[in-house]
């Protein structure tokens, strides 16, 4: 009897020892991931979707920036929306072109014209109204299309 008593008692203890540090571990785990969790990732992405429409919705729903509209734009000349960097041309009436008002040559942004070409006032290139090739130097590359839709006096990028 005193035998069994004491394997009971020895089994007893160590069922005890063993037991302690698991519940403990348990304990720990329950405690950091959790607050972690609902602290750090869910305040951010709510907080940044709703600030980049707003910023970016002007007038047109459909995607294309406002440039210009029709009638900022000289027949034979040029107008520059300085925000969007893009050049707005209409070498015939209702003809519209347009291009990045980024200057080949050394990175100026080219001017608003209505004398035929589209100047850059920084080391005097003049590009094309038509296609934005450069009309006389020192640039030697053509400025780059712009894709556009015209409706009525809006002109946005397509
Ligand atoms: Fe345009 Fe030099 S940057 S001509």
């Amino acid at each position: 009897m005193t035998a069994i008593n004491r394997r009971r008692a020895l089994t007893g203890s160590a069922a005890i020892a063993v037991g302690v540090p698991v519940l403990a571990a348990c304990g720990s785990d329950d405690d950091s991931p959790a607050s972690g969790a609902t602290d750090s990732s869910s305040p951010s992405p709510s907080d940044e979707s709703p600030s980049e429409p707003s910023a970016d919705g002007t007038e047109t729903p459909s995607g294309g920036a406002a440039l210009a509209t029709a009638s900022t734009v000289p027949v034979g000349g040029c107008f520059v929306n300085a925000d969007a960097k893009v050049v707005v041309t209409q070498p015939t009436e209702g003809d519209f072109k347009a291009f990045s008002a980024v200057c080949t040559h050394q990175g100026c942004l080219v001017e608003s014209s209505g004398d035929g070409e589209i100047p850059c006032p920084c080391h005097g290139s003049r590009f094309s109204l038509e296609d934005g090739s450069p009309v006389s130097g020192p640039a030697t590359a053509a400025l780059a299309p712009v894709e556009i839709t015209v409706d009525g006096d809006s002109i946005t990028e397509a």
